[in-house]
C-alpha cells in the first residue's frame, strides 16, 4: 500500500489505491472530479500506450499510475515533456548509489520516453478531460518499468527494467514517491518553456541520430536524422531522399525508432 503520508505533503489530495482495474487514465477520468488526485494499481487489465497500443504490465512489478492535475496552461506537448523529464530525474535520484557512474545511462527519447542503457523504462499517456475546461485538467499516465524481468518477445529488445539493468529489486513505492515529489517541487517549469525544453534536450541523445520516423496520422514511415527539438515541441528530421536538396521537415506527433 503506498504510503499517503509521505505524498499528502506533496500536494496530492487523495489516493485511490487498486488492486485491479482496466487503465488507471480510463479509471481517473469516470471516476475523479477533483484535482491533485493519484491513482495507482498493482494491475491494469487493459493498460493502454500511445497510438492505442496494449501497454503490458506484470501484477506488483511496475508502476503504472494516473496524475490527475488542474494546469492553467494549454500545451499538452509540454506537460509530457515535463512529465518524462520529471520521471528521468526520480529514477536517476533512485538508482545514484547503485551502480558507479549511473550518469547519463538514463536518456529522453522524443516524445516523451524515458530510456535506460537505450531500451525503454517509462512512457507517458497524457490525456484531456474536456479541450474547454479553463483550468485544463489533464490526466496524466505513468508506466514505468521496476521490477520485470522477462518481457514478450515483441518487447525483448526495446524494453527494459530497473531490475534486469541493476540485477535487483527497487521498492515501488519509494519510486512512485519520488515522481510526485519531483513533479510537484518543478511546476514553475511549465511556464518556463524554453527553460524546461533545454533541459529535456540535454538530457536526450537523439540528434545527429539515424532514425526511421512513424507519421501518427496514416502509419506513413521516413528515414532522416534528426536535426533538432524545437521549444515548441517539433523535432526536425532532415529527410534521406537520394535528392541533393537540403529537406527538413518538422513533425509534432509521431513515434522515431533509432537505425543501428
Ligand atoms: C507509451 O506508449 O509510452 C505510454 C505508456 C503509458 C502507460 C501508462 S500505465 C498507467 C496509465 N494507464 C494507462 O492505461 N496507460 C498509462
Amino acid at each position: 500500500m503506498i504510503d499517503f503520508v509521505k505524498l499528502s505533503g506533496s500536494g496530492i489530495n487523495k489516493v485511490y489505491y487498486l488492486d485491479s482495474v482496466d487503465s488507471t487514465n480510463k479509471f481517473a477520468k469516470l471516476e475523479t472530479s477533483d484535482d491533485d488526485i493519484l491513482i495507482v494499481a498493482d494491475y491494469q487489465s487493459k493498460g493502454r500506450g500511445r497510438f492505442e497500443r496494449a501497454w503490458q504490465s506484470d501484477k506488483g512489478k511496475n508502476i503504472t499510475i494516473t496524475l490527475v492535475k488542474k494546469l492553467d496552461i494549454s500545451k499538452i506537448h509540454l506537460v509530457n515533456f515535463y512529465t518524462s523529464y520529471v520521471i528521468l530525474r526520480a529514477l536517476k535520484e533512485i538508482t545514484e548509489s547503485s551502480a558507479s557512474g549511473s550518469e547519463g545511462l538514463f536518456r529522453l527519447k522524443w516524445p516523451n520516453d524515458v530510456l535506460l542503457n537505450s531500451k525503454k523504462i517509462a512512457g507517458v499517456l497524457t490525456e484531456l478531460v474536456s479541450i474547454n475546461d479553463v483550468p485544463k485538467k489533464f490526466i496524466i499516465g505513468i508506466g514505468v518499468n521496476v521490477n520485470q524481468n522477462l518481457f514478450p518477445d515483441d518487447l525483448k529488445e526495446k524494453a527494459t527494467s530497473l531490475s534486469k539493468f541493476f540485477g535487483k529489486d527497487f521498492e515501488i513505492n519509494g519510486i512512485i514517491n519520488a515522481i510526485i515529489r519531483i513533479f510537484y517541487e518543478n511546476l514553475m517549469l511549465l511556464s518556463q518553456e524554453s527553460i524546461l525544453m533545454e533541459l529535456w534536450r540535454l538530457n536526450t541523445d537523439i540528434f545527429g541520430r539515424q532514425v526511421r520516423f512513424r507519421l501518427a496520422d496514416n502509419g506513413e514511415e521516413l528515414c532522416g536524422e534528426v536535426v533538432e527539438v524545437s521549444d515548441d515541441g517539433g523535432i526536425k528530421i532532415k529527410i534521406s531522399d537520394n535528392s541533393n536538396s537540403e529537406n527538413i521537415s518538422t513533425f509534432y506527433t509521431g513515434e522515431i525508432s533509432f537505425i543501428y
